[in-house]
């Protein structure tokens, strides 16, 4: 069986769905490999280690969507790219399923078994193959540093012959993955840290890493939904956690927002009179940014000033640290092929939870009620 992986063609798209290490991986299970030449470029992993590896470098990526069993991808496939999948075969990437609907379709018209790394369940038994943790773990670290760097004040506390300087203050709203990594790197660079989620139970981890648990006080689950997510809060919620955001953004200097309830628009949590209550020179980085983005003001990809506050918008984060993020998409991408490969084919086991809940179309038909749901109201 051969497996297909190529150059990335989205734009400002960094990262490349394997590395020569998993290459070696997904040769041991017995596939073969073939890869565009210079796909791995942009990520630093040039196309000697790739054949040193074992894996035969194509020219051009017409070759490889051509003869392939399996295409493995970081971003979405384009409908030029579809055309050329053998029909029947399967495919592998990152894609928002609900939303890239002309993507699924065609997906489905060729019969190709396709997989989304958005939709490896959160289980234990997947925790290797979570393509969304790995890559928003990425996102949340890096959302701190460019935090830092539009900041005008120093992170840490400072005792100087000339003054003190004390810390700043940063605010991390909802502290999933890339909120606890958020809150980590902040405390790492000496900053005082709060944050908040509506799901108490996150408490516990907020307070072990250093950092206050701001809490909305109720006495109902809100907010708490299934396998670790959240859900919709109530209105009463709402009306006091906006009461407490308020007061808590007012004295931060920098808030990263992170808050997600998956399927959803981001929910806004910084309407523009908060934003109009924050000090000149305070920062916003919006991880929400491609989902709508949780402040009122987020312009997905831009940086915006709004009257001496910055709120950042930027993209696809983990392309920024493409080296580290590749290789953590590659080990959960080659971890989900090798879990499906069974004597060198695949074996498309649907009472595998992993298998079945990560598959979105099959044999001409889309097996994930969610993305059939969007498609039957667009
Ligand atoms: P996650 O599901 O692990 O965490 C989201 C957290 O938000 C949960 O803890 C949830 O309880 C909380 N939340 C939901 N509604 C809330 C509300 N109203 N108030 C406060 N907290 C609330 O998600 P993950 O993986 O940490 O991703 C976080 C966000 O980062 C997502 O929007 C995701 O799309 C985005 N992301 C952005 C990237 C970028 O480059 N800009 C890259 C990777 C992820």
């Amino acid at each position: 069986m051969i497996v297909g992986v190529l150059k990335e063609v989205q734009k400002g798209e960094n990262r490349v769905a394997a590395t020569p290490q998993t290459v070696k991986d997904l040769i041991k299970c017995g596939l073969e490999v073939y890869i565009e030449s210079s796909a791995g470029l942009s990520s630093h992993y040039p196309d000697k280690d790739y054949e040193k590896a074992g894996a035969k470098i194509m020219p051009d990526a017409s070759t490889i969507l051509t003869k392939s069993d399996l295409i493995i991808k970081v971003a979405p496939a384009t409908l030029n790219e579809i055309d050329l999948i053998q029909d029947g075969s399967a495919y592998i990437s990152l894609i928002q399923t609900t939303r890239d609907q002309e993507t699924v379709k065609k997906l489905t018209q060729k019969k190709i078994s396709a997989f989304s790394m958005h939709l490896i369940p959160r289980t234990t038994l997947a925790q290797s193959m979570d393509a969304l943790s790995s890559q928003a773990n990425v996102a949340g670290y890096k959302a701190v540093i460019i935090g830092a760097m539009h900041l005008p004040v120093y992170m840490p506390l400072l005792m100087t012959a000339a003054g003190t300087i004390p810390p700043a203050k940063v605010l991390i709203l909802g502290a999933g993955v890339a909120g606890l990594q958020a809150i980590a790197t902040a405390k790492r660079l000496g900053a005082q840290v709060e944050a908040f989620d509506v799901r108490p139970e996150v408490k516990e981890q907020v307070e072990s890493l250093g950092a206050k648990f701001v809490e909305v006080e109720s006495d109902q689950d809100d907010g708490v939904g299934e396998g670790g997510y959240a859900k919709e809060t109530s209105d009463e919620y709402k009306q006091k956690q906006q009461v407490l955001m308020k007061e808590h953004i007012a004295k931060s200097d920098l808030v990263v927002t992170t808050a997600l309830i998956p399927g959803r628009q981001a929910p806004i949590l910084i309407p523009k009179d908060m934003v109009n209550a924050m000090k000149k020179g305070s920062v916003i980085v919006d991880l929400a940014a491609e989902n709508g983005g949780n402040c009122e003001l987020t312009s997905a990809g831009d940086i915006v000033n709004h009257e001496g506050v910055i709120i950042d918008g930027t993209l696809n984060l983990p392309s920024t640290m493409q080296v580290h993020s590749s290789q953590l998409y590659a080990k959960n991408i080659s971890t989900f092929i090798t879990h499906m490969v069974k004597e060198g084919n695949l074996n498309i086991d649907l009472d595998d939870e992993i298998i079945s809940g990560s598959m979105f179309t099959h044999e001409g038909k889309i097996t994930h009620e969610p993305t059939q749901q969007a498609m039957d109201n667009s």
